[in-house]
Protein backbone atom coordinates (compact mmCIF):
# COMPACT_ATOMS: atom_id res chain seq x y z
CA UNK A 1 0.00 0.00 0.00
CA UNK A 2 1.63 3.14 -1.12
CA UNK A 3 0.95 6.55 0.18
CA UNK A 4 3.22 10.12 0.35
CA UNK A 5 3.66 8.91 3.98
CA UNK A 6 5.35 5.39 2.67
CA UNK A 7 7.05 6.80 -0.06
CA UNK A 8 8.54 10.20 1.89
CA UNK A 9 9.62 8.30 4.75
CA UNK A 10 10.38 4.78 3.43
CA UNK A 11 8.00 2.55 4.80
CA UNK A 12 6.12 -0.55 3.89
CA UNK A 13 2.87 0.17 5.62
CA UNK A 14 1.25 3.31 6.63
CA UNK A 15 0.99 2.85 9.90
CA UNK A 16 3.04 4.80 12.45
CA UNK A 17 2.88 3.44 16.48
CA UNK A 18 2.54 6.63 18.20
CA UNK A 19 5.19 7.86 19.92
CA UNK A 20 4.06 6.82 24.01
CA UNK A 21 5.34 9.35 26.48
CA UNK A 22 6.01 7.63 29.94
CA UNK A 23 7.45 4.37 29.24
CA UNK A 24 5.24 2.22 27.13
CA UNK A 25 7.58 3.01 23.83
CA UNK A 26 10.16 0.90 24.66
CA UNK A 27 13.13 0.35 22.05
CA UNK A 28 12.55 -3.21 21.59
CA UNK A 29 8.64 -1.95 20.45
CA UNK A 30 9.73 0.63 17.78
CA UNK A 31 12.45 -1.87 16.71
CA UNK A 32 9.67 -4.27 16.08
CA UNK A 33 7.02 -2.12 14.44
CA UNK A 34 9.94 -0.66 12.27
CA UNK A 35 11.02 -4.19 11.35
CA UNK A 36 7.40 -5.32 10.22
CA UNK A 37 7.22 -2.48 7.68
CA UNK A 38 5.64 0.59 9.28
CA UNK A 39 7.11 3.42 11.62
CA UNK A 40 7.57 3.28 15.31
CA UNK A 41 8.33 5.89 17.47
CA UNK A 42 10.26 7.42 20.46
CA UNK A 43 7.93 9.48 23.03
CA UNK A 44 11.47 11.60 24.31
CA UNK A 45 9.61 14.16 25.93
CA UNK A 46 9.97 13.06 29.73
CA UNK A 47 13.74 11.49 28.38
CA UNK A 48 16.96 13.53 29.53
CA UNK A 49 19.17 14.71 26.63
CA UNK A 50 21.44 11.29 27.71
CA UNK A 51 18.46 8.93 27.66
CA UNK A 52 16.98 10.03 24.39
CA UNK A 53 21.10 9.52 22.93
CA UNK A 54 21.17 5.84 24.68
CA UNK A 55 17.22 4.94 23.61
CA UNK A 56 18.16 6.24 19.78
CA UNK A 57 21.00 3.72 19.91
CA UNK A 58 19.19 0.93 21.36
CA UNK A 59 16.64 1.44 18.61
CA UNK A 60 18.94 1.69 15.73
CA UNK A 61 21.16 -1.40 16.76
CA UNK A 62 17.79 -3.39 16.87
CA UNK A 63 16.94 -1.75 13.19
CA UNK A 64 18.09 0.09 10.00
CA UNK A 65 14.67 1.11 9.26
CA UNK A 66 13.27 4.37 9.29
CA UNK A 67 12.17 5.60 12.88
CA UNK A 68 10.44 8.50 14.06
CA UNK A 69 10.76 10.74 17.39
CA UNK A 70 8.53 13.11 19.30
CA UNK A 71 9.00 16.20 21.84
CA UNK A 72 6.37 18.18 23.88
CA UNK A 73 7.17 22.00 22.36
CA UNK A 74 8.70 24.23 25.74
CA UNK A 75 5.92 24.92 28.09
CA UNK A 76 5.25 28.45 28.00
CA UNK A 77 6.72 29.87 32.04
CA UNK A 78 4.37 29.69 34.55
CA UNK A 79 3.68 32.66 37.34
CA UNK A 80 5.96 32.24 40.35
CA UNK A 81 3.06 32.62 43.03
CA UNK A 82 1.22 29.42 42.19
CA UNK A 83 -0.42 28.35 45.82
CA UNK A 84 0.85 24.96 46.18
CA UNK A 85 -0.90 23.46 49.42
CA UNK A 86 -4.63 23.00 48.14
CA UNK A 87 -3.27 20.57 45.34
CA UNK A 88 -0.60 18.59 47.87
CA UNK A 89 -2.64 17.83 50.63
CA UNK A 90 -5.35 16.91 47.80
CA UNK A 91 -2.55 13.67 46.95
CA UNK A 92 -1.40 13.54 50.47
CA UNK A 93 -3.95 10.89 50.99
CA UNK A 94 -3.22 8.98 48.42
CA UNK A 95 0.49 8.95 49.16
CA UNK A 96 0.15 7.94 52.37
CA UNK A 97 -1.89 4.55 51.42
CA UNK A 98 0.97 3.58 49.30
CA UNK A 99 3.33 4.04 52.13
CA UNK A 100 4.85 7.14 50.50
CA UNK A 101 6.02 10.06 52.55
CA UNK A 102 3.96 12.96 52.82
CA UNK A 103 4.32 15.07 49.28
CA UNK A 104 6.23 18.22 48.98
CA UNK A 105 5.79 21.19 46.42
CA UNK A 106 6.82 20.52 43.57
CA UNK A 107 9.90 22.37 42.08
CA UNK A 108 9.53 23.71 38.70
CA UNK A 109 12.14 22.66 37.01
CA UNK A 110 12.10 23.85 32.83
CA UNK A 111 12.64 20.88 30.89
CA UNK A 112 16.50 21.83 28.88
CA UNK A 113 14.57 21.77 25.84
CA UNK A 114 17.39 22.38 23.77
CA UNK A 115 19.92 19.89 24.72
CA UNK A 116 16.97 17.76 24.57
CA UNK A 117 16.57 18.33 20.71
CA UNK A 118 20.34 18.44 20.18
CA UNK A 119 20.40 14.48 21.64
CA UNK A 120 17.38 13.98 19.15
CA UNK A 121 19.26 15.20 15.94
CA UNK A 122 22.08 12.97 16.60
CA UNK A 123 19.77 10.08 17.64
CA UNK A 124 19.09 9.28 13.66
CA UNK A 125 15.27 9.08 13.44
CA UNK A 126 13.61 10.01 10.33
CA UNK A 127 10.72 11.58 11.43
CA UNK A 128 10.46 14.33 14.51
CA UNK A 129 7.40 15.08 15.48
CA UNK A 130 5.57 17.18 17.82
CA UNK A 131 3.09 18.04 19.98
CA UNK A 132 1.30 20.73 22.74
CA UNK A 133 2.08 23.70 20.43
CA UNK A 134 4.20 25.17 17.52
CA UNK A 135 7.84 24.07 17.79
CA UNK A 136 10.11 27.49 17.84
CA UNK A 137 10.94 28.74 14.72
CA UNK A 138 14.75 28.35 15.20
CA UNK A 139 14.18 24.47 16.61
CA UNK A 140 12.01 24.17 13.15
CA UNK A 141 15.08 25.00 11.03
CA UNK A 142 17.43 23.08 12.68
CA UNK A 143 15.04 20.24 12.48
CA UNK A 144 14.98 20.86 8.42
CA UNK A 145 18.10 21.20 8.34
CA UNK A 146 19.53 18.13 9.22
CA UNK A 147 17.20 16.16 6.81
CA UNK A 148 14.20 14.93 9.10
CA UNK A 149 10.65 15.35 7.82
CA UNK A 150 8.61 17.73 10.70
CA UNK A 151 5.40 16.40 11.61
CA UNK A 152 2.97 18.73 13.96
CA UNK A 153 -0.18 17.36 16.02
CA UNK A 154 -3.58 19.53 15.15
CA UNK A 155 -6.77 19.53 16.79
CA UNK A 156 -8.38 21.59 14.78
CA UNK A 157 -8.72 23.02 10.84
CA UNK A 158 -6.97 26.77 12.24
CA UNK A 159 -4.34 24.70 13.81
CA UNK A 160 -3.34 22.59 11.17
CA UNK A 161 -3.47 26.13 9.43
CA UNK A 162 -0.87 27.06 11.27
CA UNK A 163 1.28 24.35 10.97
CA UNK A 164 1.47 24.62 7.57
CA UNK A 165 2.41 28.43 7.32
CA UNK A 166 4.80 27.50 9.50
CA UNK A 167 6.60 24.86 6.91
CA UNK A 168 5.69 21.54 9.28
CA UNK A 169 5.77 18.86 5.86
CA UNK A 170 2.83 16.89 7.48
CA UNK A 171 -0.12 16.96 9.94
CA UNK A 172 -1.06 14.59 12.40
CA UNK A 173 -5.15 15.00 12.69
CA UNK A 174 -5.59 14.57 16.74
CA UNK A 175 -9.36 13.46 16.94
CA UNK A 176 -11.18 13.51 19.99
CA UNK A 177 -11.28 9.65 20.30
CA UNK A 178 -7.42 9.88 21.40
CA UNK A 179 -6.15 8.51 24.36
CA UNK A 180 -2.83 10.26 25.88
CA UNK A 181 -2.58 14.23 26.01
CA UNK A 182 -4.59 16.48 23.80
CA UNK A 183 -2.13 18.57 21.56
CA UNK A 184 -4.46 21.58 21.67
CA UNK A 185 -3.13 24.94 21.18
CA UNK A 186 -4.57 27.85 19.31
CA UNK A 187 -5.62 30.60 20.83
CA UNK A 188 -5.72 30.96 25.10
CA UNK A 189 -5.36 27.52 26.02
CA UNK A 190 -7.81 27.35 28.87
CA UNK A 191 -11.27 24.54 29.77
CA UNK A 192 -12.92 26.25 26.74
CA UNK A 193 -10.10 25.91 24.09
CA UNK A 194 -9.72 22.54 25.14
CA UNK A 195 -13.67 22.13 24.58
CA UNK A 196 -13.63 23.49 21.06
CA UNK A 197 -10.69 21.38 19.78
CA UNK A 198 -12.53 18.14 21.12
CA UNK A 199 -13.39 16.68 17.79
CA UNK A 200 -13.99 13.14 16.24
CA UNK A 201 -11.57 11.79 13.92
CA UNK A 202 -14.20 11.67 10.73
CA UNK A 203 -15.10 14.73 11.11
CA UNK A 204 -11.33 16.28 11.78
CA UNK A 205 -9.57 14.87 8.99
CA UNK A 206 -11.49 15.53 5.90
CA UNK A 207 -11.78 18.94 7.04
CA UNK A 208 -8.20 19.42 7.55
CA UNK A 209 -7.74 17.37 4.51
CA UNK A 210 -9.46 20.23 2.86
CA UNK A 211 -7.70 23.05 3.98
CA UNK A 212 -3.91 22.36 4.00
CA UNK A 213 -1.92 21.07 1.14
CA UNK A 214 0.50 18.45 3.42
CA UNK A 215 -0.28 15.00 3.93
CA UNK A 216 -2.13 14.34 6.79
CA UNK A 217 -2.32 11.40 9.27
CA UNK A 218 -5.27 10.36 10.87
CA UNK A 219 -5.00 9.30 14.90
CA UNK A 220 -7.43 9.05 18.01
CA UNK A 221 -9.70 5.88 18.11
CA UNK A 222 -8.23 3.52 15.29
CA UNK A 223 -7.39 0.20 16.22
CA UNK A 224 -7.75 -1.77 13.38
CA UNK A 225 -7.56 -1.90 9.53
CA UNK A 226 -11.08 -0.84 9.04
CA UNK A 227 -10.11 1.92 10.89
CA UNK A 228 -6.98 2.53 8.91
CA UNK A 229 -8.89 2.29 5.70
CA UNK A 230 -11.16 4.69 6.80
CA UNK A 231 -8.63 6.99 7.73
CA UNK A 232 -7.22 6.46 4.21
CA UNK A 233 -10.94 6.93 2.28
CA UNK A 234 -11.39 10.20 4.63
CA UNK A 235 -7.96 11.43 2.59
CA UNK A 236 -5.19 10.93 5.27
CA UNK A 237 -1.91 9.48 4.10
CA UNK A 238 -1.44 7.63 7.24
CA UNK A 239 -2.87 6.30 10.72
CA UNK A 240 -1.07 6.91 14.41
CA UNK A 241 -2.19 4.45 16.66
CA UNK A 242 -1.44 4.87 20.34
CA UNK A 243 -3.91 2.38 22.75
CA UNK A 244 -3.42 -0.22 19.75
CA UNK A 245 0.33 -0.47 20.47
CA UNK A 246 0.47 -0.32 24.45
CA UNK A 247 -1.23 -4.10 24.85
CA UNK A 248 2.03 -5.33 22.72
CA UNK A 249 4.09 -7.60 24.45
CA UNK A 250 7.02 -5.39 23.93
CA UNK A 251 5.25 -2.37 25.45
CA UNK A 252 6.39 -1.16 28.42
CA UNK A 253 3.94 -0.02 30.80
CA UNK A 254 2.95 -2.32 33.77
CA UNK A 255 0.93 -5.08 33.18
CA UNK A 256 -2.35 -3.72 35.30
CA UNK A 257 -2.45 -1.34 32.80
CA UNK A 258 -2.03 -3.43 30.07
CA UNK A 259 -5.17 -5.78 31.75
CA UNK A 260 -7.12 -2.50 32.25
CA UNK A 261 -7.00 -1.86 28.75
CA UNK A 262 -8.38 -5.17 27.62
CA UNK A 263 -10.74 -4.81 30.16
CA UNK A 264 -12.35 -1.54 29.87
CA UNK A 265 -15.13 -0.34 27.24
CA UNK A 266 -15.60 2.29 24.86
CA UNK A 267 -17.25 4.39 27.50
CA UNK A 268 -14.65 3.74 30.39
CA UNK A 269 -12.14 6.70 29.47
CA UNK A 270 -12.64 10.65 30.17
CA UNK A 271 -10.73 13.56 29.19
CA UNK A 272 -8.53 14.08 32.91
CA UNK A 273 -6.22 16.89 34.42
CA UNK A 274 -6.04 14.96 37.30
CA UNK A 275 -2.52 13.42 36.67
CA UNK A 276 -0.52 16.14 34.59
CA UNK A 277 -2.59 19.29 34.55
CA UNK A 278 -3.05 18.98 31.38
CA UNK A 279 -6.55 17.68 29.55
CA UNK A 280 -5.35 13.80 28.45
CA UNK A 281 -7.84 10.69 27.97
CA UNK A 282 -7.53 7.74 30.12
CA UNK A 283 -9.47 4.79 31.61
CA UNK A 284 -11.66 6.31 34.77
CA UNK A 285 -9.92 5.47 37.89
CA UNK A 286 -10.60 6.20 41.69
CA UNK A 287 -7.48 8.79 41.53
CA UNK A 288 -9.49 10.62 38.78
CA UNK A 289 -13.02 10.10 40.40
CA UNK A 290 -11.76 11.17 43.73
CA UNK A 291 -9.34 14.34 42.29
CA UNK A 292 -12.01 15.75 40.08
CA UNK A 293 -14.99 14.99 42.63
CA UNK A 294 -17.36 17.74 42.06
CA UNK A 295 -17.89 19.10 45.21
CA UNK A 296 -14.04 20.04 45.00
CA UNK A 297 -12.70 23.22 43.62
CA UNK A 298 -10.09 22.03 40.82
CA UNK A 299 -8.96 25.22 39.80
CA UNK A 300 -6.66 24.87 43.40
CA UNK A 301 -6.38 21.82 43.89
CA UNK A 302 -5.13 20.31 40.22
CA UNK A 303 -1.67 22.30 39.39
CA UNK A 304 -0.99 23.70 35.75
CA UNK A 305 1.16 21.31 33.42
CA UNK A 306 3.79 20.30 34.25
CA UNK A 307 3.96 20.97 37.67
CA UNK A 308 0.49 18.36 38.44
CA UNK A 309 2.50 15.64 36.45
CA UNK A 310 6.00 15.95 38.82
CA UNK A 311 3.55 16.09 42.14
CA UNK A 312 2.04 12.69 41.38
CA UNK A 313 4.75 10.88 39.49
CA UNK A 314 6.03 9.31 42.85
CA UNK A 315 2.46 8.49 43.56
CA UNK A 316 2.15 7.08 39.55
CA UNK A 317 5.56 5.16 40.47
CA UNK A 318 5.12 3.52 43.65
CA UNK A 319 1.46 2.39 42.26
CA UNK A 320 3.15 0.58 38.81
CA UNK A 321 5.20 -0.83 41.50
CA UNK A 322 2.38 -2.19 43.80
CA UNK A 323 0.24 -3.47 40.58
CA UNK A 324 -1.91 -0.65 41.84
CA UNK A 325 -4.05 -0.02 38.86
CA UNK A 326 -6.47 3.09 40.56
CA UNK A 327 -3.34 5.60 40.67
CA UNK A 328 -1.86 5.36 37.72
CA UNK A 329 -2.56 7.29 34.70
CA UNK A 330 -4.25 4.76 32.32
CA UNK A 331 -4.04 6.81 29.08
CA UNK A 332 -6.13 5.53 26.40
CA UNK A 333 -8.46 5.83 23.28
CA UNK A 334 -12.12 4.88 22.85
CA UNK A 335 -11.36 2.57 20.80
CA UNK A 336 -10.11 0.29 23.42
CA UNK A 337 -12.53 -2.63 23.08
CA UNK A 338 -10.51 -3.69 20.18
CA UNK A 339 -7.14 -3.17 22.25
CA UNK A 340 -5.71 -7.22 21.72
CA UNK A 341 -2.33 -7.99 23.50
CA UNK A 342 0.04 -9.86 20.21
CA UNK A 343 3.40 -9.44 19.43
CA UNK A 344 4.15 -5.79 17.71
CA UNK A 345 5.11 -7.66 14.80
CA UNK A 346 2.03 -9.70 14.45
CA UNK A 347 -0.09 -6.48 15.38
CA UNK A 348 1.62 -4.91 12.04
CA UNK A 349 1.22 -8.09 10.13
CA UNK A 350 -2.88 -7.90 11.55
CA UNK A 351 -3.17 -4.49 10.45
CA UNK A 352 -2.14 -4.75 7.22
CA UNK A 353 -4.23 -7.52 6.34
CA UNK A 354 -7.58 -5.92 8.01
CA UNK A 355 -6.81 -3.06 5.88
CA UNK A 356 -6.68 -4.93 2.62
CA UNK A 357 -9.63 -6.79 3.29
CA UNK A 358 -11.63 -3.66 4.23
CA UNK A 359 -10.73 -1.91 0.85
CA UNK A 360 -11.74 -4.87 -0.82
CA UNK A 361 -14.77 -5.03 1.03
CA UNK A 362 -15.47 -1.09 0.07
CA UNK A 363 -14.77 -1.49 -3.67
CA UNK A 364 -16.81 -5.44 -3.94
CA UNK A 365 -19.72 -3.34 -2.06
CA UNK A 366 -19.22 -0.31 -4.33
CA UNK A 367 -19.30 -1.97 -7.57
C1 LIG B 1 0.21 6.33 26.64
C2 LIG B 1 0.18 7.39 25.57
C3 LIG B 1 1.25 8.27 25.47
C4 LIG B 1 1.27 9.24 24.45
N1 LIG B 1 2.36 10.06 24.33
C5 LIG B 1 2.42 10.94 23.29
C6 LIG B 1 3.59 11.71 23.07
O1 LIG B 1 4.57 11.64 23.81
N2 LIG B 1 3.60 12.57 22.02
C7 LIG B 1 2.52 12.69 21.16
O2 LIG B 1 2.59 13.48 20.22
N3 LIG B 1 1.40 11.97 21.37
C8 LIG B 1 1.34 11.09 22.39
N4 LIG B 1 0.20 10.34 22.56
C9 LIG B 1 -0.95 10.56 21.67
C10 LIG B 1 -0.79 9.79 20.36
O3 LIG B 1 0.13 10.45 19.53
C11 LIG B 1 -2.10 9.66 19.57
O4 LIG B 1 -2.65 10.93 19.33
C12 LIG B 1 -3.14 8.80 20.25
O5 LIG B 1 -2.57 7.69 20.88
C13 LIG B 1 -4.14 8.33 19.21
O6 LIG B 1 -5.27 7.77 19.79
P1 LIG B 1 -5.41 6.19 20.13
O7 LIG B 1 -4.68 6.03 21.40
O8 LIG B 1 -6.87 6.03 20.23
O9 LIG B 1 -4.78 5.43 19.00
C14 LIG B 1 0.17 9.36 23.56
C15 LIG B 1 -0.90 8.47 23.68
C16 LIG B 1 -0.91 7.49 24.67
C17 LIG B 1 -2.08 6.54 24.74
Amino acid sequence: MKTLLTERVGIQHPIIQAPLAGGGDTPALVAAVCEAGALGSIGATYLAPQQIVETCAAVRAATQRPFGINLFVPEASLPDDIAMGTAVARVAPFYKELGLPPPEPPPYAARDFDAQLDAVLDGGASVFSFTFGMLPSAARERVKARGLMLAGTATTVDEAIALERAGIDMVVAQGSEAGGHRGSFAGPIDAVAFERGMIGTLALVPQIVDAVRVPVIASGGIMDGRGIAAALALGAVGAQLGTAFLTCEEAGVPDVYKQAILEAHEDQTRITRAFSGRPARGIINRFMRDVEAPWWPHQFSILPFPLQNALTRPLRAAAAKQGRAEFLSLWAGQGIRMARRMKAADLVAALVEETDAAIQRMSGQAR
